[in-house]
């Protein structure tokens, strides 16, 4: 990619007027029209209106001095319009210069932005820009892994060029108190560092690195943050994670807990049993003081007050919090236990003194639970389902579906070439795919979706490099989510915009991940039972295969439409690139008697784990070890019910389900199947019928097949049945508290 930029340089030095009309802006304008002809801004005179604010004429003169040069012609004038909406502008491009407006610095800010994506040349257009989402946030979790205020400051740099304007700053959680409270020293001085970190899979691992870790924020440090994300146009938004996620604040005053302590930070991840108690009138002593600094450093309408993640195992035995539930005459019915309507009146008490003080509270989807506080704002995270409820009950809603904007997740299939990472698959193509407004809500809706938001939880990420890798170019697709109306998106117009995109991220001094420059395949089963795989490559390059598994090279097979796969192979295509080291695509296929039949669905998987359901399970195609990618069809509900059409009278003596392993996320064995044969689709006949016991806590995790052999015997259609290990065995962890997945890759018929 620098060779790439290095000839976005040369091209701002020789193209103007060599005529070409590259648009590579994201996220997209709403309309722009385009008119012949170009202008070279290169060199060009800023003028600045009447009326302008000062923070506007800065801006565009700092513009002025990034395209400064000695034979420029013509000018880019500025003017203040107060027609225009708020984030709104407007440029019109001629021959002879530019003319940009905007009624306030937040349009003539974006503005600017859509022209430093449109250097070297300016084509000849007018753009008419507004975005289609007033909020249109960023997180970062700060406490994991602890950041300084200059990451911070090119994190916030990084959502300007996003055209973003919220910041989402969770300051506070189990590993680490990130911000000085002067009432609270202790907050800093003790819940700011722990004593290790947890190394590898928080799942897997029980090795710590020795090394403490720590950080905070003055209050002074904060409010310069504040103050230059204002300046940028961007609103921070705190997050105090209350009652929940709140060991550092418990370490730091244990009386703040129901048992009084003592506690520890802690050193690995995941969910803490001990939160505030919310029994204790000293607790909301604390709460509001902290509110009231906080408040003081963040002047945001919104402070998000956490929510998520509160277990109530402590408030069952806490004499305070029992007395509590009395006092206030809370009692379980069928829809929450008494805690959850104790933690509702946390959260509705919280909401009413920010509120006395001119401010309103988000919260995570969690404070449904128990009841809504009468003006909250919910942030989904637990998919979109918290949403669409808030919504219906009339709530502002802030849609961040861990689904599609858990930055934390992996973005490439194959985690060995992956930084360690919480779990998950969230592709480029994912985060470009949502559609905030579901399919299930009326307009009136729809009106209270607020935006969208995508969240960074820094568990394993510990560098700006990484961090950076994470977020770019992901929130380059979140960004046309936010901004761009449904009807302007076009993955493959984005995509090949990020040549362009990833050469600034470039000269910008940004790391982003280039999973967008591999070649992406597409496979497809037809009606007669063919399986068909397209490839495609970003910027059109030619692209070369193989189908033994060897690496591709220039003078492999060149692609040249759909490749039909006969028999068992292995797929590796590539294109060669001088600016950027591309990662060859590899598909495994195992040709077999329902290779490409159709099949029916007689239950359905789990919606998270059917993306490729059904032809998925007769593509041929292998799945990988991430177990969250397309090749894998996962059932955690019904039992595994499918019937396949060979499509012909066909021999059969064997059926093997290709399974994935994974105990700590829940997948197990099938722990019975069976294979029955019929004629006609009707009346079948069971031809073999095996259980199995649990997978043992020693057993290892990974790839497995479950083979059945039976006589050989004449069949048109084959119905396999498998039964899914949804309680999990005694040993697990989460036994009684989560439900075992089947995932199958395919269903191999010999
Ligand atoms: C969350 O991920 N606990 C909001
Ligand atoms: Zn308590």
């Amino acid at each position: 990619m620098k060779k790439l930029y290095l000839l976005l340089t040369i091209l701002v030095l020789s193209a103007c007027g060599a005529g070409s009309h590259k648009f590579n802006v994201v996220p997209y304008p709403n309309e722009v029209e385009f008119h012949n002809g170009e202008f070279c801004p290169i060199g060009a005179t800023i003028k600045c209106g009447p009326d302008m604010d000062s923070a506007s004429v800065k801006i565009a003169e700092d513009f002025g001095a990034t395209i400064s040069g000695s034979d420029g012609k013509g000018t880019i004038e500025f003017l203040h319009d107060s027609d225009i909406k708020d984030e709104a502008y407007v440029i019109e491009v001629k021959r002879n210069g530019a003319v940009v407006k905007a009624s306030g610095f937040k349009g003539f800010n974006y503005a600017i932005q859509t022209m430093r994506q449109m250097l070297p040349v300016f084509p000849c257009c007018t753009i008419n820009d507004s975005p289609r989402f007033a909020y249109r946030g960023l997180h970062l979790d700060v406490a994991r892994h602890f950041f300084d205020t200059d990451v911070v400051k090119r994190y916030i740099d990084i959502m300007v060029l996003h055209k973003m304007n919220t910041f989402h700053w969770h300051l506070t959680d189990d590993q680490g108190w990130r911000i000085e409270i002067k009432a609270y020293p202790r907050l800093t001085e003790v819940g700011s560092v722990r004593k290790q970190t947890i190394v590898g899979h928080y799942h897997k691992s029980k090795e710590y690195d020795g090394v403490p870790h720590g950080g905070y924020y003055t209050q002074e440090q904060i409010r310069d943050v504040v103050e230059y994300a204002a300046s940028k146009g961007v609103t921070v938004i705190p997050e105090i994670d209350l009652p929940g996620h709140m060991l550092a604040a418990l370490t730091a005053y244990p009386e703040l807990g129901c048992t009084g302590g003592p506690y520890e930070l802690w050193c690995t991840w995941g969910i803490s049993d001990d939160v505030l108690c919310p029994g204790k009138e000293s607790t909301f002593e604390f709460i509001e003081n902290v509110l009231d600094e906080v408040m003081d450093m963040f002047p945001s309408e919104y402070i998000h007050v956490g929510g998520d993640e509160c277990p109530k195992v402590r408030w069952e035995v806490c004499p305070h919090c029992q007395a509590r539930i009395k006092e206030l005459g809370l009692a379980a019915d069928a829809k929450h236990s008494a805690e959850h309507y104790l933690q509702s009146y946390v959260m509705t008490r919280v909401e009413k003194y920010l509120n006395a003080h001119g401010r309103r509270i988000i919260g995570w989807d969690e404070i449904l639970e128990g009841g809504l506080a009468p003006d909250a704002t919910v942030m989904s995270w637990r998919g979109e389902a918290g949403g669409i409820e808030a919504a219906r009950q009339g709530h502002n809603v802030i849609m961040s579906p861990n689904t599609y904007y858990y930055l934390d997740y992996c973005q490439g299939r194959d985690l060995e070439f992956e930084p360690l990472a919480i779990g998950g698959y969230l592709p480029l193509e994912k985060c470009y795919s949502y559609e905030p407004y579901a399919p299930s809500m009326t307009p009136e809706q729809t009106k209270y979706i607020l935006g969208v938001q995508a969240n960074l939880w820094t568990e394993y990420v510990k560098t700006e490099e990484h961090l950076q890798y994470m977020i770019l170019p992901r929130v380059a697709a979140l960004s046309e989510v936010q901004w761009c109306n449904a009807d302007r998106k076009d993955y493959r117009r984005f995509v090949e915009s990020m040549d362009e995109m990833c050469g600034l991220y470039e000269s910008l001094g940004y790391n982003y991940a280039k999973h967008v420059f591999n070649v992406r395949c597409n496979i497809q089963t037809t009606e007669e039972g063919k399986v068909l795989v397209g490839l495609e490559s970003q910027g059109g390059y030619p692209i070369y295969y193989t189908l033994d598994g060897t690496q591709p090279t220039q003078a492999s097979t060149l692609y040249d439409g759909p490749i039909e796969i006969t028999q068992d192979c292995v797929l590796m295509a590539d294109v060669f690139r001088d600016d950027v080291a591309t990662r060859p695509l590899k598909r495994e296929f195992n040709v077999h008697k329902a290779f490409g039949c159709p099949v029916e669905m007689n239950t359905q998987p789990h919606r998270r784990y059917r993306t490729n359901a059904p032809f998925g399970l007769t593509d041929g195609v292998r799945g990988i070890e991430n177990h969250n990618c397309e090749d894998w069809i996962g059932w955690n509900g019904d039992p595994v019910d499918v019937t396949i059409d060979l499509m012909d009278q066909k021999e059969c003596s064997s059926v093997t389900l290709g399974t994935i392993l994974n105990k700590p996320s829940y997948l197990f064995n099938p722990l019975a199947i069976t294979v029955s044969v019929s004629s006609d689709g009707e009346s079948f006949n069971e031809v073999s019928n095996v259980t199995y016991p649990y997978e043992g806590p020693n057993d290892p995790d990974g790839l497995k097949e479950y083979k059945l052999e039976f006589a050989p015997v004449q069949a048109r259609y084959i119905k396999i049945c498998a039964q899914t290990a949804r309680e999990l065995p005694s040993w697990h962890v989460k036994h009684g508290r989560r439900v075992g997945y089947l995932f199958l890759d395919e269903i191999l018929v010999k």
